[in-house]
């Protein structure tokens, strides 16, 4: 695990990056106030890495993060930063951040906004500590990621509704969920919903078997159906489904993308809890001389993992939890 001499740290900055998460406000104000108490100076950073090239920076006091916690999105914004990808951005960042005191970073973001903290490390040896917030929760290392409990619930929320009139108009519905990459919110929220079926964008669609399950539900006088499927590559997923059951079974299916309603939203308890605990954590790592690290969700504790090994790893989803939807939807 990397270390460097704290003994002389003064001030640290914090910035959410990527796409924001609800629980983000939550860490935000973690950070802050636990750096305060321990007589630290912290700067928030505004959008991410786009702030830290552009100089927009925040000092922040504890009245900054009053009356936060419940808030959705991001006080400091958040964002993705194509430029930071080029080593002489990142050299211009740090001549940013020296000017402008920082002698430490706490990053909430995900697995894009790690990569560029471990390059600050890596590089030009800047100390930074990763927590990890992202509605997705595909990071490898913890269990939980800011935003996930969240948007799982939203999306729950929206099934729900929907449940109501697919059951009043005997229809098939396909409700398309986010993430990108990976199918933790599709399981999660199909699961929870109880959906008959669940299409993430780690496997290609297989809708033989979903078909044979409507179809055996419809004979035994079941009328509608949910099927939840994440994104995949670009928003939409949920059409192409649909057609291929049309052409297969010549079923008529209703689609609902549910998009950005899953990104936004005040957080649940569970995202303000560990968002609090792992922003304050994240600070006292950084005290230790700890860094390079991700503050991690292990069953009820926090842990750290290294930021090289989050990046090289893949977290896998429980596919497990899509035959027993199928099983418990019969
Ligand atoms: O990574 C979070 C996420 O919401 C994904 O689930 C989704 O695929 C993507 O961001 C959407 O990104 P944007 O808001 O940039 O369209």
């Amino acid at each position: 695990m990397a270390q460097f001499d704290s003994s002389q740290m003064k001030k640290i900055g914090v910035y959410a990056s990527g796409g924001d998460a609800p629980g983000m406000n939550a860490a935000i104000r973690a950070v802050v106030r636990t750096a305060i108490q321990r007589q630290l100076a912290v700067v928030g950073i505004v959008q991410g890495y786009n702030g830290v090239l552009e100089k927009n920076f925040i000092d922040m006091d504890l009245r900054s993060v009053a009356n936060i916690i419940q808030r959705g999105g991001s006080i400091l914004k958040a964002g993705r930063c194509v430029e930071f990808m080029k080593p002489e951005a990142r050299a211009r960042a740090v001549q940013n951040l020296r000017e402008k005191g920082i002698d430490a970073l706490v990053c909430i973001g995900g697995d894009g906004s790690f990569t560029g903290a471990n390059l600050l490390w890596q590089e030009h040896k800047i100390p930074i500590v990763g927590v990890p917030g992202t509605i997705d929760n595909d990071i490898y290392g913890t269990q939980l990621t800011i935003g996930f409990d969240t948007a799982v619930n939203t999306a729950l929320d929206a099934i729900d509704r929907i449940r109501d009139t697919a059951a009043s108009h005997d229809r098939l519905f396909i409700i398309e969920v986010m993430g990108r990459d990976s199918g933790f919110i599709a399981i999660a929220a199909g699961v929870a919903g109880g959906a008959e079926d669940i299409f993430i964008p780690e496997q290609p669609f297989q809708i033989d078997k979903t078909i044979e399950l409507i179809k055996r539900g419809v004979a035994r006088g079941k009328n509608s159906s949910i099927l939840v499927t994440s994104e995949g590559v670009k928003p939409g997923r949920a059409y192409d489904l649909a057609e291929n059951i049309r052409k297969h079974s010549g079923m008529l299916a209703t689609v609902c993308i549910l998009g950005h309603i899953q990104r936004g939203g005040k957080p649940t308890a569970i995202d303000r809890l560990f968002a609090s605990r792992m922003g304050s954590a994240a600070v006292d790592h950084l005290r230790a001389g700890l860094c390079d690290i991700m503050v991690a969700v292990q069953g009820e504790n926090l842990t750290t993992v290294e930021l090289s090994v989050c990046l090289k790893q893949k977290k896998h989803v429980n596919r497990a939890l899509i035959d027993l939807a199928q099983i418990l939807s019969n």
